[in-house]
Formats: C-alpha cells, sequence, structure tokens
C-alpha cells in the first residue's frame, strides 16, 4: 500500500489535471475540469499525492443550499483501488463537518458503473434521476448526510 496524503489544489496542479485528464478517463473529459473549481471554487479543491506525483484530485465546493458538492473526482489508473479515492472523499467529508455541512451530493452520467459502486461503498445513496440534466438526459444523483459525531 503507497503512502498518500491530501493537500489544496494549487495551480500548478490544476495545470497537470487538465493536461491528463483525458488519458486519466480514457476520452475527452477536460470541459468538466472548468478553471472556476480552481480559481472561485477552490477553496476545498484538493489533490492526492504519492510521494510528491499528484495520483488524484477531488473538485468540490459548499453549494449556497448548505449542501457540499462533489463536482468531479479523478485517480490516476495506475492507482485506482487502492483507496486513493476514498482518502479524498473521507478528507472531504470532514472539511465539510469542520465548516458547518451536513448533506453532500454528487452525480454521474448513466453507466458509469465504477462510480456507482464507489459511492455506494463509501455510504453514499444512489438515485437515478429522469431529465435531471435536461430532457433526455438522466443521471445517478449521490446523497449521503453527514453526522457530526462521525468524523474519520
Ligand atoms: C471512481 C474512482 C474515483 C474510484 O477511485 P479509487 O481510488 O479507485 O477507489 P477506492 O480504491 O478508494 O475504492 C473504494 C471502494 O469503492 C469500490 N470501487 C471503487 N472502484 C470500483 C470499481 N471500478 N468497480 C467496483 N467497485 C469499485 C470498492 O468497494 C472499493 O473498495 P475495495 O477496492 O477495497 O474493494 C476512480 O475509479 C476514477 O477516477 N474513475 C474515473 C473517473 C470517474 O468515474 N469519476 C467519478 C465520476 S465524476
Amino acid at each position: 500500500m503507497p503512502d498518500i496524503s491530501t493537500r489544496p489544489l494549487e495551480k500548478a496542479d490544476y495545470d497537470y489535471i487538465v493536461r491528463v485528464i483525458d488519458q486519466w478517463w480514457g476520452g475527452p473529459t477536460s470541459a468538466l475540469a472548468h478553471p472556476v473549481y480552481f480559481y472561485e471554487l477552490g477553496q476545498h479543491a484538493m489533490v492526492a499525492e504519492v510521494d510528491t506525483r499528484v495520483v488524484g484530485f477531488l473538485f468540490g465546493f459548499t453549494a449556497p443550499d448548505n449542501s457540499g458538492y462533489v463536482h468531479l473526482v479523478g485517480i490516476d489508473p495506475d492507482f485506482r483501488r487502492k483507496h486513493v479515492g476514498t482518502l479524498l472523499y473521507r478528507t472531504f467529508e470532514d472539511r465539510m463537518r469542520t465548516v458547518g455541512i451536513r448533506r453532500l451530493k454528487a452525480i454521474t452520467t448513466l453507466g458509469n458503473e465504477g462510480s456507482v459502486r464507489f459511492h455506494e461503498a463509501l455510504g453514499w445513496t444512489s438515485k437515478r434521476v429522469d431529465d435531471y440534466a435536461g430532457p433526455g438526459r438522466a443521471r445517478i444523483v449521490f446523497t449521503k448526510e453527514l453526522k457530526p459525531t462521525d468524523l474519520s
């Protein structure tokens, strides 16, 4: 098991993520890494590192409805199933508790079975919502209630 740590997202990390994201996802994805998730909504964004290598990231923020929203998470394919994603999510959840957030939300596209299994393994509830992203554009909506006491 590698020694994995997290730290806040910096501009050099954002630049790196934009360069590798299509390869990490196996297709065009860079539009999802909009710079707003660094400049305006990056306060809680973070990366995971092994030594000094960035092996994962999480773009997440507090929404005006007092929920914590995970917009995008990605793990280097060489480092999947090593609990890098789990560490990023646990760290984000702890940060959300610290700032008084009790409800989390994320979405994914239909067919992203890995994402569904990952969120369910971490205690999130998943639900298909038809027309979520517009007519004929269903999404899987993940939610999780945070208990104030279960800091990990
Ligand atoms: C989904 C993703 C973030 C998971 O990250 P990860 O670091 O590989 O996940 P973890 O190692 O922390 O997995 C924790 C648990 O989730 C479940 N899980 C994770 N990926 C899974 C997969 N592909 N299939 C089935 N279960 C999975 C397992 O129960 C796993 O525990 P285990 O390995 O001890 O059995 C990663 O695969 C990824 O970056 N995918 C491409 C991008 C993506 O789909 N992002 C999410 C939507 S925006």
